[in-house]
């Protein structure tokens, strides 16, 4: 979520359109020059990926690249990072320069393509695997690592930015910052975890029958149980929250709350900064007060 917020708290944003088409004809030639047999397609489903669709001497590829800039350059060794950590050299195949005509160079990761789930995923399932993959990268740290800190940088940014356009009621605003403080003054004994950042139905993959996490380029130094409280607070996971918010954790149930208001909090921060908010079914106020209603 941090780079999405990055992304649309600057003004002057790259096109990502112009940007996928630039690097295309690079991508392209650099891959045909080993005179494989390649075809190469922009994937769209993604946010800010600049992402392709290939298929190499037959084999069904994913290609993935980045914005302009060092920054996004290192998100991008990050979750290369991160990947072969995980799986091996099963999912991140081969990572690359592409050279553009610009004289500029992407970095970029050839995968195996992936196929999505087949169906919605139950909560006990997403706790599992976000938990499984915090276990196995364990203390390791990539390069480059975000903290918490961020987070609750942005949090006191969005709470004035609601507040500021009416988006959120006096007293919501009030407990949402209570809590936020809360968890900022317990951060110290809380369990430190390497965390996904954008632990999302889209990003849990299948290779053949093996679950596989991708997109770690939010990766950041956080708390355990972080991710699996994220994925509760996508739009088709809701039906869950009431039942599902705390307990699965280990966190302290106020913990786990201040955590779910943070995320949604910045969720909303994000589709106001980003526009999206206006074509949303439920408002932010609506969105953060069902957190703190919930009972447990
Ligand atoms: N290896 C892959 N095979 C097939 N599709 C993929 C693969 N990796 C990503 N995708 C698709 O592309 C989308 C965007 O890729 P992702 O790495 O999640 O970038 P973004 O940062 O834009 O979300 C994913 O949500 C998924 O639909
Ligand atoms: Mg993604």
């Amino acid at each position: 979520m941090l780079g999405k917020i990055g992304f649309f708290e600057t003004d002057d944003r790259p096109d990502i359109a112009a940007d996928r088409a630039r690097v295309l004809p690079a991508l392209r030639q650099q891959l045909q020059s080993s005179g494989r047999a390649v075809s190469v397609t922009p994937a769209l489903g993604g946010t800010l990926g600049v992402c392709f669709d290939a298929e190499i001497a037959g084999e069904k590829r994913f290609l993935k690249t980045h914005l302009p800039g060092a920054d996004a350059r290192a998100s991008l060794a990050k979750e290369a990072d991160v990947l072969v950590r995980l799986y091996g050299s099963t999912i991140v195949l081969d990572r690359f320069d592409v050279r553009l005509a610009d004289g500029t160079a992407r970095l970029c990761l050839l995968m195996p393509a992936l196929l999505p789930l087949a169906g919605p995923m139950q909560p006990a399932e997403a706790a599992a695997i976000a938990g499984e993959s915090s276990e196995r990268l364990g203390d390791w740290r990539p390069d480059h690592l975000p903290s918490f800190q961020l987070y609750l940088a942005s949090a006191a940014r969005a709470l004035e930015t609601l507040s500021d356009r009416n988006l959120i009621e006096q007293a919501t605003a009030a407990e949402t910052r209570r809590l936020i403080a809360r968890l900022e003054e317990r951060l110290p004994k809380l369990p430190a975890a390497l965390c996904h950042g954008d632990f999302g139905p889209k990003n849990i993959m299948l290779a053949g029958t093996e679950l596989r996490v991708i997109d770690w380029e939010d990766a950041f130094d956080g708390i355990a149980g972080y991710d699996y409280l994220y994925w509760l607070t996508f739009m088709e996971n809701r039906a869950f929250l009431p039942t599902a918010a705390f307990g699965r954790t280990g966190l302290a149930p106020d913990i786990e709350r201040a955590i779910l208001a943070l995320v949604v909090l910045l969720k909303s921060y994000l589709a106001v900064r980003s526009g999206a908010y206006l074509k949303h079914a439920v408002p932010p106020q609506a969105r953060i007060a069902e957190i703190l209603e919930l009972s447990r």
